[in-house]
């Protein structure tokens, strides 16, 4: 066995009845970053199996609303404030549910997505930026203007290109390594605020609605 998937966080995960060991990195981001407040609307991309939709439909509350995208069905999260949509991000009917769900531009968009590990590091790398540049192009269609944005990249050559185009899109962008990422993890996540919407969108259903 390549990590002691029964580590630390995985037995704390357990114990607080998160889904996922992944929830004490959001807990960690959020506590850095203070991202979260009663109230938001979030959308949770690569959400399954559901740690981070807990972590952050306890911070939002019931007057908020998180909307969860995952490739894979997510079970047993009862909380009222949040819906699942199960399908790929890069389709354009999931975008439109994602849209239909939404009364307004949300002010968090959060991914944790992770593609399929090949074992090849050009290849995990160059897949996890394509999930990425879309879970960037997410925020285009749904982000509210100063909102903000937490996305997870496996380092590599594209990194730099992904940091520049972040850079273009928020006011500010910074690096984070959660502790309780493995130590044998690769991913590394991007806390971006103070979202400059693209003046030119294509129009989505989303467009209808509008900014907040
Ligand atoms: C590391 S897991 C997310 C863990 C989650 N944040 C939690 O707290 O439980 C990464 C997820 O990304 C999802 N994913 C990968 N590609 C996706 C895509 N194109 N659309 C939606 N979800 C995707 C995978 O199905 C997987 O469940």
């Amino acid at each position: 066995m390549a990590y002691d998937r029964k580590d630390r966080f995985y037995r704390k995960a357990k114990e607080k009845g998160f889904k996922s060991r992944a929830a004490f990195k959001l807990i960690e981001i959020n506590k850095k970053f203070n991202l979260m407040r009663p109230g938001m609307q979030v959308i949770d991309l690569g959400c399954a199996p559901g740690g981070w939709l807990q972590v952050i439909a306890q911070e939002i509350g019931p007057s908020g609303k998180v909307v969860g995208v995952d490739l894979e069905p997510i079970h047993g999260i009862v909380e009222r404030n949040l819906c699942l949509i199960q399908g790929d991000i890069n389709q354009q009917p999931i975008q439109r549910r994602i849209s239909a769900e939404l009364g307004r531009r949300v002010d968090l968009v959060v991914s944790d997505m992770a593609p399929n590990l090949s074992g090849v590091k050009f290849q995990d790398h160059y897949n996890s930026y394509l999930l990425a540049q879309m879970a960037l192009h997410c925020c285009s269609l749904f982000l509210r203007e100063r909102g903000g944005f937490v996305v997870k990249i496996f380092p590599g050559e594209e990194l730099e290109n992904y940091k520049k185009a972040l850079k273009e899109r928020f006011a500010k962008v910074q690096t984070f390594l959660p502790e309780a990422t493995r130590k044998t993890s690769i991913d590394m996540y991007l806390i971006s605020s103070g979202f400059i919407p693209p003046k030119t969108e294509t129009p989505t259903a989303i467009s209808a609605v509008g900014a907040s």
